[in-house]
Formats: structure tokens, C-alpha cells, sequence
């Protein structure tokens, strides 16, 4: 049975991605330092699988302690989730951001080299193009100056791989989320916002819910159809299984170089009204909102071109933007 390791494997995409990898028989090692996340997930995994994975409560920001697991656990695979990704606060806390998001992943890459593990995936973000010149946009879009210090994790964490791998036999995938939203269809896990939402969907819900009085609509002066933002909205167990095939890929050698790149997103752009419309339309919950000014740093639209991804990567989504908002509502209850 391969091994895989997976950082951040109790948070939002993280705990998806456990699942479908225990479900394609994988052994499953986590390390999560519980910052952005409860160790209740590792239970509620546990009981869609039946398969407990292997916990470890590490900070890979401590470089002793990432030696320790790597000296004495040997993978096959290592997805590396864990990761600051508050746009906000890491504008409020950029030293923090490049400690926590680069730090770990030169202490894991130098690791997988010292050990000889080869097989890396990389969770980055369509948040490195910015606001692309053309859309859909394509793997070979431009990098654009990050927004923020956290786009910029993701920017260098791709460069720092890049160079990893011309001096190691290091086989890495970093594949560039767009705009993950949903819960397993058993709600037993999901999005566990802390605080006060920053992304959409988790404020929709919680909107919904009575939890928040009102939903405020940033900008509906932008140059799209109904004036407000518009995103590429994955269902996050698409994505998920999307990681079992990039990981697949470099178990198996058929990568076509030691550093490649998927855009991963559905292909189609929803706006924020468009996706309240939906929302209302499967939970027949009302969401109450009201349209305010643009959100400093917000790019007016963002999707992606899925060809490589479905020709190359061999992998498309299958899920609706309505069963994703549908999902996240029946998480959202459970809650
Ligand atoms: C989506 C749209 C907002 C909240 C960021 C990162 C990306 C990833 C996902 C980490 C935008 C609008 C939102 C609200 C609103 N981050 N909105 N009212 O900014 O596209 O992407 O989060 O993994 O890397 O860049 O996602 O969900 O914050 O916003 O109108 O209360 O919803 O303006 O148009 P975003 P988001």
C-alpha cells in the first residue's frame, strides 16, 4: 500500500483530499499543527472512511521536528497544503506569512532531498495571475506583482520548487486552485471558518443561517454582466480527487518534466449575485444582502482554461456549481 503524507490534511481541502485518498487505498500519514483547524476533523474523517490516518501534531515551521518525521517515516507521496491563505491578514502580518509558507516548505523540501523522496504536490493558486489580460486563463498566463504576501507565498513557494528540482531528482506538481467551495456529501467535514468569513460562500451560508445579518456585495461597478466579481467556483471534492491524479502521475513517472502546473477550475465563471441566485434557488433559504464598495485588491474576473488539465492531467470537475452550494448549506447545518 503506498504511503502518503499529507501537511494540512485536517483543514478544508486537506481533509477532502485524505478521503479520496484512503478511498483510492492509500496510507495516509497527516501532520497538522491544528492553527487553522480542530483535531475533531481527524475523527469525522475516520468515520467516512473507517480508516483512522496517522496524526502527528507538528509545526513544520520547526525545523528539528520535521528532521524527526522524515528520519523516521518513509513516504511515497507528500501533498503539502499547510499554509497561512488569509489574503487580509497576511497584508496585516507579512513576516509571519513568509515564516509559516516558506519556512515549512524549504524544511520539507530539504528533507525529502536529504531522504531521497521525489514525489511533491504543491498547493498554489490562480491568485499568481492577478487579474489575467485574457480569459479563460491558461497555465502559460502570466505571473502578475502578488496583491498581497500571501499570493506571494504561493509565487516564490513555485519558484523555490522550480529550483529545487534542477538539483535533485525532486518530481513536483503545483497545481493552482481557483475558488474552492462545497462539503463532502456526508457534511461530516467542510469549511470551518474561524471568526468572522473573509471567503464568499462560508458568509453565504452563514447569512443564511442567521448567523450573520447581512451579506455585503464588494463592488457592483465591475465590467462583467451584472456588475459584480466573477470567480471560478470548484466544488472542493473535485479538486480533492484532482490531487490523487497529479499524485498518481508521479508515482507512476508519467510526468512530462520535474516541475509542472495545472489550472484547477471548472472552466466557467459565475458572478457573486449569480451565485446567491443559486444558493436561494437549491436551499430556498433568502440571503439577505446589500451591494457596498470594491474590496481593496479584488480583480474583476477570474476562470480557467481546463484543456490542459483534462487532456494532460487526464482530470475535469463533474460537480455543479448548485451541488457545491447546495453541499456547503447541509454543512452549514450541522454546525
Ligand atoms: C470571492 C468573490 C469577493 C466575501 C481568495 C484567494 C484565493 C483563495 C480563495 C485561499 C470576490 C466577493 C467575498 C464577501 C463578497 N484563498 N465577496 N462578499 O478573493 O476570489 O480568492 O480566496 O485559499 O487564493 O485569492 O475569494 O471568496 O474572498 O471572494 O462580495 O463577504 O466574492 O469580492 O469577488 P477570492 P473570496
Amino acid at each position: 500500500m503506498k504511503k502518503v503524507l499529507v501537511t494540512g490534511g485536517l483543514g478544508f481541502i486537506g481533509s477532502h483530499t485524505v478521503v479520496e485518498l484512503q478511498n483510492e487505498g492509500f496510507e495516509v500519514l497527516i501532520i497538522d499543527n491544528l492553527s487553522n483547524s480542530s483535531i475533531e476533523v481527524l475523527k469525522r474523517i475516520t468515520s467516512i472512511t473507517g480508516t483512522k490516518p496517522a496524526y502527528f501534531n507538528i509545526d513544520l515551521k520547526d525545523k528539528v521536528a520535521v528532521q524527526q518525521f522524515f528520519a523516521t517515516n518513509k513516504v511515497d507521496g507528500i501533498i503539502h497544503f499547510a499554509a497561512s491563505k488569509a489574503v487580509g491578514e497576511s497584508v496585516q502580518k507579512p513576516l509571519e506569512y513568509y515564516e509559516n509558507n516558506i519556512g515549512s516548505l524549504v524544511y520539507i523540501l530539504q528533507e525529502m532531498k536529504a531522504n531521497n523522496l521525489n514525489n511533491f504536490i504543491f498547493s498554489s493558486s490562480c491568485t499568481v495571475y492577478g487579474q489575467a489580460d485574457e480569459l479563460p486563463i491558461t497555465e502559460n498566463a502570466p505571473i502578475k506583482p502578488a496583491e498581497s504576501p500571501y499570493g506571494n507565498t504561493k509565487q516564490i513557494g513555485e519558484e523555490i520548487i522550480k529550483d529545487a528540482s534542477k538539483i535533485s531528482d525532486l518530481k513536483a506538481i503545483a497545481l493552482r486552485y481557483f475558488n474552492p467551495i462545497g462539503a463532502h456529501e456526508s457534511a461530516k467535514i467542510g469549511e470551518l471558518p474561524i471568526g468572522v468569513p473573509q471567503n464568499l460562500i462560508p458568509y453565504v451560508v452563514q447569512t443564511a443561517a442567521g448567523i450573520r445579518k447581512e451579506l455585503a456585495v464588494f463592488g457592483s461597478d465591475y465590467n462583467t454582466p451584472d456588475g459584480t466579481a466573477v470567480r471560478d467556483y470548484i466544488h472542493v471534492v473535485d479538486l480533492a480527487k484532482a490531487h490523487i491524479v497529479a499524485l498518481k502521475r508521479l508515482i507512476e513517472n508519467k510526468n512530462k518534466s520535474q516541475y509542472e502546473v495545472f489550472n484547477l477550475g471548472t472552466g466557467k465563471g459565475n458572478s457573486v449575485l449569480e451565485v446567491i441566485k443559486s444558493f436561494e434557488k437549491v436551499t430556498g433559504k433568502k440571503v439577505n444582502y446589500k451591494l457596498v464598495d470594491r474590496r481593496e485588491g479584488d480583480i474583476t474576473a477570474a476562470y480557467a482554461d481546463t484543456k490542459y488539465a483534462n487532456e494532460e492531467l487526464g482530470w475535469k470537475s463533474e460537480l455543479s456549481l448548485d451541488d457545491a452550494l447546495l453541499s456547503a448549506w447541509k454543512w452549514q447545518q450541522t454546525l
